[in-house]
């Protein structure tokens, strides 16, 4: 396990991130506090508003696709077929606004985990990626 004392692992590598967001049990906390996070804000109202009012299938949606996504077991595709995340986000209207409103989530989730800063920092610039590939509005 890693400390903020020890090396700094490369997050990309293998399934370094993976760990590093504390496997499948760590990564489903942080989908957990991204959807309370999203219940919550002002922000987040219009994008809350384009799930279904039961949350609970994005969350194994979202925890399973991170997990792949980090490096771990590919859990997204074993249950639910394969996805491509603009095409996965094409029947919603996604622009800067609410791009921003989920990274803002984002953030409060991952500040709200045991992770080391360099793996938040690491962490949100990796998502701002298919973030922006969600967005089909100017
Ligand atoms: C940019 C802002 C984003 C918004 C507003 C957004 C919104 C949504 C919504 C409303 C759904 C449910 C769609 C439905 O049930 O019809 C969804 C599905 C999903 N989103 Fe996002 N999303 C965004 C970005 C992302 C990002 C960055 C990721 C991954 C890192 C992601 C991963 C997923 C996955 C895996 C699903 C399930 C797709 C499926 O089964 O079809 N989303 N998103």
């Amino acid at each position: 396990m890693n400390t903020e004392n020890d090396t700094v692992p490369i997050y990309g590598e293998e399934d370094n991130s993976f760990h590093a967001a504390g496997g499948f049990d760590g990564i489903k906390q942080l989908v957990d506090a991204f959807y309370d996070a999203m219940e919550a804000i002002p922000q987040a109202r219009t994008i809350r508003e384009m799930h279904s009012p039961d949350l609970d299938e994005s969350r194994d949606k979202l925890t399973r696709f991170l997990t792949g996504w980090l490096g771990g077991p590919k859990l997204f595709s074993e249950k639910y077929g394969p996805i491509r995340i603009p095409v996965a986000h094409r029947h919603l209207n996604i622009g800067p606004a609410e791009r921003d409103a989920w990274l803002a989530c984002m953030q409060i989730a991952v500040d709200a985990q045991p992770y080391p800063q360099s793996f938040r920092e690491y962490l949100m610039t990796q998502l701002y990626v298919p973030a922006e590939r969600s967005r089909n509005q100017d």
